[in-house]
């Protein structure tokens, strides 16, 4: 990790008004693993994060989702986020998605970084 990309991640992180240090390692996280197909808006690699803590699953209107992850219902929660991380290809088999995140701990960082994207 550089220290330009440790500045940018506590710069993310500032902005986004959250100050905990496990956002902050999501952040890093985030940066290294989900940004290619993640962006601020929805692109063909994959639809928007921002607010998607709280978000009905697949619910957004301007990405079109697999059928697979639209059929799960419910929405993303600490849990659910934490089980589709693990493993994607487990809890909507047959999506799109296939980026896991092994580690608990840095599922648990993602998850509270994900919290913070509004
Ligand atoms: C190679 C591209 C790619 C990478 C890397 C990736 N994703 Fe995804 N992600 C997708 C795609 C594509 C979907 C849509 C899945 C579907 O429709 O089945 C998705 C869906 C999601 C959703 C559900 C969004 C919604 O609106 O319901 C979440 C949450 C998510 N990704 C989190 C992450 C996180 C966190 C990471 C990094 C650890 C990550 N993704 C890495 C491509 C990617």
């Amino acid at each position: 990790m550089t220290r330009t990309a440790i500045l940018f991640a506590t710069a993310l992180v500032a902005l986004s008004g959250a100050g905990s240090a496990l956002a902050a390692d999501g952040a890093k996280t985030f940066q290294l693993q989900c940004k290619t197909c993640h962006g601020a808006k929805s692109t063909a690699m994959g639809p928007s994060l921002a607010g998607v803590a709280g978000r009905k699953i697949a619910g957004l209107t301007d990405y079109k989702y697999s059928a697979a992850l639209i059929a799960k219902g419910g929405t993303w929660t600490d849990a659910s986020l934490d089980a589709y991380l693990a493993s994607p290809g487990k809890f909507a088999p047959g999506g799109k998605m296939f980026a896991a995140v092994t580690n608990p701990a840095d599922r648990a960082a993602v998850t509270a970084y994900l919290k913070t994207l509004k």
